[in-house]
């Protein structure tokens, strides 16, 4: 069994649109474990931080409309866990771009912004949540996240789906 932990963020248009409780049931519905949270307004310095390898991967631009993205209001700040869970999360969370995210998905049925779009506007891709991938998880929890800040409790799921005692 390989328990993950994964940063979640709902950035601040799914905050401003009061999808905070419709996003969180979605993990919770599927058994993972809400572990820290909370809500901050972080600021570029903080953004830049948390897009470290954005130039590097994709350009300025994009780096530049992604930190003034994740500061147009507060972001709700957390941490799951569960098995294999930063695979799951992205599987319940969607593809990047929301006209390519499945139905069923959080970015499929609350957006439906297209790369093309985001390219010729201004360059934001409305995708209401950042997920951790594989090789950043590690990192961006302990960007956003104290050791202490983290819990350690048992949810129904720890019982009757893995079977822990
Ligand atoms: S993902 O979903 O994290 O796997 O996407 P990734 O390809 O790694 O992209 C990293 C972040 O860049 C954003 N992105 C863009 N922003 C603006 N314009 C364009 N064209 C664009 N393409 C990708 C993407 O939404 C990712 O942001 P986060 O916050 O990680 O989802």
């Amino acid at each position: 069994m390989v328990m993950q932990k994964t940063l979640v963020l709902i950035k601040p248009d799914g905050v401003q649109r009061a999808l905070i409780g419709k996003i969180l049931s979605r993990f919770e519905d599927a058994g993972l474990k809400i572990i820290a949270m909370k809500m901050s307004w972080i600021d570029k310095d903080f953004a830049e931080k948390h897009y470290w390898d954005v130039k590097q991967r994709y350009d300025q631009r994009i780096l530049d409309n992604l930190v003034r993205y994740i500061r147009e209001g507060p972001v709700v700040a957390m941490v799951i866990e569960g098995v294999e869970a930063v695979a799951v999360v992205k599987k319940i969370v969607g593809a990047t771009y929301p006209s390519e995210a499945a139905p069923g998905t959080i970015r499929g049925d609350f957006a439906h912004m297209s790369k093309a779009h985001a390219n010729a506007d201004d360059g934001k891709v409305g995708n209401l949540i950042h997920a951790s991938a594989e090789k950043d998880a590690e990192h961006e929890i302990s960007l956003w996240f104290t050791k202490k800040e983290m819990h350690s409790y048992k949810t129904v799921h720890d019982w009757h789906a893995l079977n822990l005692k």
